[in-house]
C-alpha cells in the first residue's frame, strides 16, 4: 500500500490535517490506536478560539458547532470572596471564545473525514515508523484482528500526543527539549451540573486556586488546587463539593453553586513541554507531540488546530507546486505562536496559584492581579492573548 501521507493518532491535530488534506485532493490514512467510541467520548478541552471555529468554518465541518456552542466573551476572576471581570471581547476586536467539547470536535472531524471516503484504521497498535530520513519512509502496524499492515508514503504526520510513538521515533541528537514542571497540581473534574455562571471564574482562595468552566447546559468542568502528590482517591464527592463551594464563595452575594454528579475526577500535574524542531526528516510532529501546555488560558486542543493547518498548507503547496519552502519553515511557523501561548499560560499560572515558589511569587501574583483588576491597558493585553490575536 502507499499512500501521500499517514497520519498517526486521530485526535484533534490528526483529524484536523486529514480533513484538510482530503480536501486539497491528498490521499492519507489515519492509523489510531484506540477505538472510535472511546476517541469520540474521550471529554478533556471544551473552549475554541474564533481561529479554530473559521477554520472548521472553511473546512465545512462547523454547522453543529454553530448550532449548538455557547459564545462567551468575558471571565470572572475572584480574590478572597471579592470580584471582577474582563470583558475581553469588548476589550479586543469582538472575538469570542466557543464552548464545545473537545469530544463533539473529534465526532464531526471523523464523520466529515469518513463522509468523504477517509480511511481511519481505529485500535491498531504496535505502530512502528521507518526510514524516516529517507524520501519514502514506511508504517507497519497491527491490525484490531491481529494482522500486520504496511504502508509506504511521502511523509508521516506524528499527531499521537504526548506519549505517542513519533516523537520517539526521531534520534534524540537530533532534538532539542524544553519543559518545566510549574509545581502545581489541579483535580480537573467533570460533574453532571448545569453551569452556575455565564462566565469562566478563576477563584483565588487561601486554600488554593479553583476554578468553573463550561461545558454544555448539563456538564461543567471545575478545576480545584490539590496538594502535590495527592491522589485523585483522596477526594470524595463531598470533599470535593465542599472545597468548590468554600473557594467559589463570594461576599454580600446570593450567587450560589448547583452541585451534581461526579462524572470524572483526574490529577493533573501541571507541566509544559516543547520540543524543537517539530520535524525530522519525512516525520512531522503536530498537537502534543510536540509540545503540551498547562490548562491555564486553554490553548492546548488550539495550538493542536494550527499545526494541522500550517501542515496541510505545507503538503498542498508542495503537492500542487513542488514547492518545499511550507515544509521548510513548518517547525519555526509553529513554534512562534506555541511559544506565544507558553509564555501567557505561564504568566497565568503565576498569577492565579499565589502560593508557587515562593512568597515573593505570592506577592508578585497578587500585583499582577490588581494591576490587572484596575487597568484597562493591561486587560487589553490580557485579551488579545486569551482570545487570541
Ligand atoms: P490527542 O488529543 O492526545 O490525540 C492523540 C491521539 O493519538 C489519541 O487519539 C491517541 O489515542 C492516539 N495515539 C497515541 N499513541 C498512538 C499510537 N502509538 N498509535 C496510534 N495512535 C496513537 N486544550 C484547550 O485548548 N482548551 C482546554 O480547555 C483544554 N482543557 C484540557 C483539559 C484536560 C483535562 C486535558 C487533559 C487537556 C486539556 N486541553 C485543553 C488540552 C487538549 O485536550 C490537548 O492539547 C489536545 O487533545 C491535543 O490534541 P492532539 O490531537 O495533539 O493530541
Ligand atoms: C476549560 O474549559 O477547561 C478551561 C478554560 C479556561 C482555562 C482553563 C481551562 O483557563
Amino acid at each position: 500500500m502507499k499512500r501521500a501521507v499517514v497520519v498517526v493518532g486521530a485526535g484533534p491535530a490528526g483529524l484536523t490535517l486529514a480533513n484538510f488534506i482530503q480536501q486539497s485532493g491528498i490521499d492519507c490514512i489515519v492509523l489510531e490506536k484506540s477505538s472510535r467510541i472511546h476517541v469520540e467520548n474521550r471529554a478533556r478541552a471544551g473552549v475554541l478560539e474564533h481561529r479554530s471555529v473559521a477554520m472548521l468554518e472553511s473546512l465545512g465541518l462547523a454547522d453543529r458547532l454553530l448550532a449548538t456552542a455557547d459564545r462567551h466573551g468575558a471571565c470572572e476572576f475572584r480574590v478572597n470572596g471579592q470580584s471582577f471581570q474582563v470583558s475581553y471581547s469588548d476589550l479586543y476586536g469582538s472575538l469570542q471564545h466557543f464552548i464545545y467539547p473537545q469530544q463533539e470536535v473529534v465526532k464531526d472531524l471523523v464523520a466529515g473525514f469518513l463522509a468523504n471516503g477517509g480511511d481511519i484504521r481505529f485500535s491498531v497498535s504496535d505502530v512502528e515508523l521507518r526510514n524516516l530520513a529517507s524520501s519514502t519512509p514506511s508504517i507497519v502496524w497491527t491490525s484490531e484482528d491481529g494482522t500486520r499492515g504496511e504502508v509506504l508514503c511521502d511523509f508521516v504526520a506524528g499527531c499521537d500526543g504526548f506519549h505517542g510513538v513519533c516523537r520517539k521515533a526521531i534520534p534524540s541528537t537530533e532534538l532539542t527539549e524544553f519543559s518545566h514542571y510549574h509545581g502545581v497540581e489541579w483535580l480537573a473534574i467533570l460533574a453532571d451540573a448545569p453551569p452556575s455562571t455565564k462566565a469562566v471564574i478563576y477563584a483565588l482562595h487561601t486554600d488554593g486556586f479553583a476554578g468553573h468552566m463550561l461545558r454544555s447546559p448539563t456538564v461543567s468542568r471545575f478545576y480545584l488546587q490539590v496538594p502535590v502528590g495527592t491522589k485523585a482517591s483522596d477526594w470524595s464527592g463531598e470533599r470535593v463539593w465542599n472545597a468548590l463551594h468554600k473557594r467559589l464563595s463570594l461576599q454580600d452575594s446570593t450567587w450560589s453553586l448547583t452541585e451534581g454528579k461526579i462524572i470524572e475526577k483526574r490529577v493533573l500535574d501541571m507541566r509544559s513541554y516543547v520540543v524543537e524542531p517539530m520535524s525530522y526528516g519525512r516525520l512531522f510532529l503536530l498537537g502534543d507531540a510536540a509540545h503540551i501546555i498547562t490548562p491555564v488560558g486553554a490553548k492546548g486542543m488550539n495550538l493542536a488546530m494550527n499545526d494541522a493547518v500550517t501542515f496541510g498548507r505545507a503538503l498542498a503547496d508542495y503537492y500542487t507546486t513542488g514547492s518545499d519552502v511550507g515544509l521548510k519553515t513548518y517547525s519555526d511557523d509553529c513554534l512562534r505562536r506555541v511559544w506565544r501561548a507558553q509564555e501567557f499560560s505561564q504568566w497565568m499560572v503565576n498569577m492565579i496559584h499565589a502560593d508557587v515558589g515562593s512568597p515573593f511569587f505570592g506577592r508578585l501574583a497578587r500585583a499582577r492581579l490588581e494591576h490587572l483588576a484596575s487597568s484597562a491597558a493591561y486587560q487589553a493585553s490580557f485579551a488579545e492573548n486569551y482570545v487570541g490575536p
